[in-house]
Parts: structure tokens; sequence; C-alpha cells
């Protein structure tokens, strides 16, 4: 393993002004997105929709720092034949690649569920190397309800990602460590933060255990935020005061970065959440977004599956893009986004 390369691509992810785009959907999980905008997907829909957002020059190029790809999409080319990885390597942003295996339920914790995929995990992060992969990402959930989450979910679900970041390093892949605490409840703020802190404080001591080097990795998290049904929502200023808090409490310094999902936020609330945070800083991280949803609403939304749409595609989703470079610096304004629209 060489820490300083493996430093230097973490470095270059969260650098100021950039964030990472998840694109990475499983084929269930896109399927539900075109579902969404009334387009079948077929593998040909999928390489057109992920060609036109790799092609937003002035995205790619000034403010998406890396992308995460589903196993499919890192095999595919572009309709001309050029592969999309190199679609990306030749924006200036770095290829990643989703290697969990998605969720399955956790024997004896009803309603909990732990992520899979370790199984032959190194020889396939062997050919994503070759094939131009420079960071990696594997997703825990954690869910939030009456009960849950135990000690045994939290403590699996760290277990694997300490597993899983440690055959990335030795593969000279950068492993994002995404544990997701969903926000899909009816809990308040301070329920999300309590149990946040209980799965990161679990994470770095697997980490610690299993000598994942800190230097080199990415932090994924959700930010502590009140559940989508609870009646009392916080407000900005509140998200961002609790989650800089807890951030400090739980992650060291020598991490290089934590870029944040978006989780089922609004994209504006996304957006603005992160630009607030920055204006408490200085912060002892590269602090900036890893957003699946809240990049790509738009931009599908505007190309609906057509090709006369492509250019409006775009335009979606560098404003998105745009948006979040700036709430990365905290320079973000919300009447920037009425200019917009
Ligand atoms: P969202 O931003 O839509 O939550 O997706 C980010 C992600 O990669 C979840 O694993």
């Amino acid at each position: 393993m060489n820490l300083t390369e493996l430093n230097k691509v973490a470095t270059a992810m969260v650098a100021s002004g950039k964030g990472i785009l998840a694109a990475d959907e499983s084929s269930g999980t896109i399927k539900k997105r075109f579902d969404a905008i009334g387009v079948e997907s077929t593998e040909d829909n999928r390489r057109d929709y992920r060609e036109m957002l790799f092609r937003s020059k002035e995205a790619m190029s000034q403010f998406i720092s890396g992308v995460i790809l589903y196993d499919e999409t890192i095999w595919q080319n572009a309709k001309d034949g050029t592969p999309l990885v190199k679609l990306i390597e030749s924006s200036g942003a770095i290829p990643g690649i989703k290697v969990d295996e998605g969720t399955q339920a956790l024997p004896m914790c009803p309603g909990e569920l732990v992520t899979v995929g370790l199984d032959k995990l190194a020889e396939r992060l062997k050919k994503y190397y070759e094939r131009g992969a420079r960071f990696a990402k594997w997703r825990a959930v954690i869910d939030i309800g009456s009960g849950i989450p135990s000690m045994t979910a939290i403590s699996v679900n760290a277990h694997a990602l300490a597993r899983y970041a440690a055959l990335c390093q030795a593969a000279q892949i950068v492993p994002i460590v995404e544990p997701e605490v969903l926000m899909d409840g009816d809990h308040d703020i301070d329920r999300c933060y309590e149990v946040t802190g209980r799965v990161l404080n679990k994470t770095f001591q697997e980490l610690r255990v299993q000598r994942v080097a800190l230097e080199g990795m990415v932090l994924k998290p959700n930010m502590a935020i009140s559940g989508k049904k609870c009646p009392k929502q916080a407000s900005v200023e509140e998200v961002a005061e609790k989650t800089v808090r807890l951030l400090k409490a739980c992650v060291p310094a020598a991490v290089p970065g934590i870029a944040f999902l978006s989780g089922g936020q609004s994209d504006e609330e996304a957006t603005a959440h992160l630009n607030a945070m920055h204006k408490l800083g200085p912060l002892p991280w590269g602090l900036t977004f890893s957003y699946g949803r809240a990049l790509q609403a738009a931009p599908q939304k505007a190309w609906s599956g057509r090709p006369e749409n492509v250019a409006a595609g775009q335009r979606a989703f560098s404003h998105r893009a745009r948006m979040n470079g700036l709430a990365s610096r905290g320079e973000w304004q919300s009447s920037l986004e009425q200019k917009a629209a």
C-alpha cells in the first residue's frame, strides 16, 4: 500500500469547491428513478443518461471531483465507443466504484439489515483498479425506529465497513466509508444525533482495529437532521451546528475529508445545510457533498429520456453542481437559485 498516493487521491476527492457525484444507483434503484420520469430502464437508456451527465463539461471540470459508478457503468462505452471511465478522466474527475452488493436481513434482529459483498472483493478490486477506479464505496444502512438500531446491527455493519476499507487500501483504492443513518422515521434531530454518534464511534473503532489508515479514506455520513416524518423540523442553522459538533467529536482530523449523502433532503436543503456548515469554520477536514438524488433529480426531470433534452439536462446538472460547489466553500446564497429559475 502506498499511503502517500492514497492520501493524494482522498484529498483530491474533497478539494475545496468540488464534490462527488454519486451515480452508482443499482439496477433496481435506477429503475425507480426512471419510472418517475416515464423512461424505460434499458441498458442503452441507462448509458445515454449517464453519458449525458459525464459529458456536462462545466459541471464535470469545475465542480465534480469524482464519480461513483455502478458495476454495469464502469464497463460501458459511450455511444461513440469511448469508455465512460475515459470521459470522466478526461474531464479531470476521478472514477470510483460502488462495491457493496446491497443489504440482507440481519438474523435475530427484526427489521435490521447488514451490507454484504466481502466475498471475492479482493479480486474484484483488482479488476476495477485496472479499469481506472481509484476509489470505492460501501454503504451500511442503519434505521431508527422503536427499539432499533440494536448494538448488533451497528457492530456488524461497522465490522464489514472496516473489512471493506482495509481490502480497498491493500488494493491501492481509497475507500469511501458510508454508514448511513436513515432519515425516514418520525424521530427528532437529537435522536439522529445520538444514533449517528454511536454509529460513527463504532465505525472508527473497527477501522482502527483493522488497521485502516485514516489518512487514506473518505467518510460519507448522513447529517444530524430531523426524521422526514418528525412534526418538528430542525432549522438549517441547527442542522449545521449539530452536524459539525457531532463530526468534530467523532471524526479524527487525520481523515482528509467528509462528503455527505443527501439521503432524501430536497435539492436546496442539501445545498443550504452544507453551506451553513462552512460558516462555522475553520473545520479540521475537507467537508463537501457526495450527493445522488440532490444532484440528479433536476437533470433527470429535464432530460426525461428525450435526446432533444440533453442540453437542458446538462444545464440542470451544471446548475446543481455549481450550487453545491459554492456551498462547499460557504459561498452559496438562495438568491442564486432564483436567478437560475
Ligand atoms: P443520496 O445523496 O441520494 O442519498 O445518495 C448518495 C449515495 O451514494 C447513497 O449511497
